[in-house]
């Protein structure tokens, strides 16, 4: 009998984070799934739901300008960016996660490419007019992610969008409860991306569709 695929990745997780590391887990379950060995849970072959309705409510109009997808995975939310006019670079740590991206996307205008954003490339600092995160930095254990925020925010150009989507957990709920991947964003993490000259502009929480008993936040910055 074959293992259940579910059963696969949450097993590809548990071993690289019990050799201390928190990332080479991602490219074992891409190329696992590549390989129909086991299944890439957030994979949902079209955009976040949350970053259309920011699309439709904001209308952006990407002409002359940047945008980075931070933890792209297989490109479905950097597409929908480029469609709206912004020169898109979408990166991710697992090689085979930008294969597939390339695959899935034969025609794209997206630029993709292998990065960690733990060590990103110095020319991005304050390169991008617009910055989506989505789930990468829930992704990483709780000691990495104000390290990765901090990588996030600095992608911002001046006068340009940040745009957070993460599913939620509340303030008082200790870090040693959280049995991740994930580990979901207290508010506390949420108004961390915000700094000296980036400014929290809009917050919501709202519970998922897929799970009305998970909450997940949308937020909004702006660079000065
Ligand atoms: C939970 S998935 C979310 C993927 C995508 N943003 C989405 O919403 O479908 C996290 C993604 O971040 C990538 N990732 C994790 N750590 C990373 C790092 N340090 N640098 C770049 N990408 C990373 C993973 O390979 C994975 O594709």
């Amino acid at each position: 009998m074959t293992e259940d695929p579910d059963v696969v990745s949450r097993r590809i997780a548990r071993e690289s984070l019990d050799r201390d590391d928190p990332t080479g887990w991602f490219e074992n379950l891409y190329a696992a799934a590549a390989e129909g060995a086991a299944v890439v849970p957030w994979d949902r072959g079209t955009a976040h739901q949350l970053l259309l309705e920011w699309v439709e409510e904001s209308s952006p109009d990407g002409a002359d300008k940047t945008a980075l997808i931070v933890g792209a995975g297989t490109g479905w939310d950097a597409e929908l960016i480029a469609d709206r006019g912004y020169d898109t670079t979408a990166f991710d740590i697992s090689p085979t996660a930008i294969d597939t991206a390339h695959h899935n996307h034969p025609d794209s205008k997206a630029h993709y490419r292998v990065a960690d954003l733990l060590a990103p490339p110095a020319e991005w600092q304050h390169a991008f007019d617009l910055v989506v995160e989505i789930f990468t930095v829930q992704a990483l254990p709780i000691a990495l992610q104000p390290d990765a925020v901090k990588h996030v925010t600095e992608f911002v150009a001046p006068g340009g969008t940040l745009l957070v989507i993460a599913a939620a957990r509340p303030d008082d709920q200790p870090d040693a409860d959280i049995q991740g991947p994930p580990w979901p964003l207290t508010r506390a993490t949420i108004q961390s991306f915000a700094t000296a000259d980036v400014r929290l502009i809009q917050l919501t929480q709202s519970p998922s569709p897929a799970d009305a008993t998970v909450l997940r936040w949308r937020a909004e910055y702006l660079r000065d």
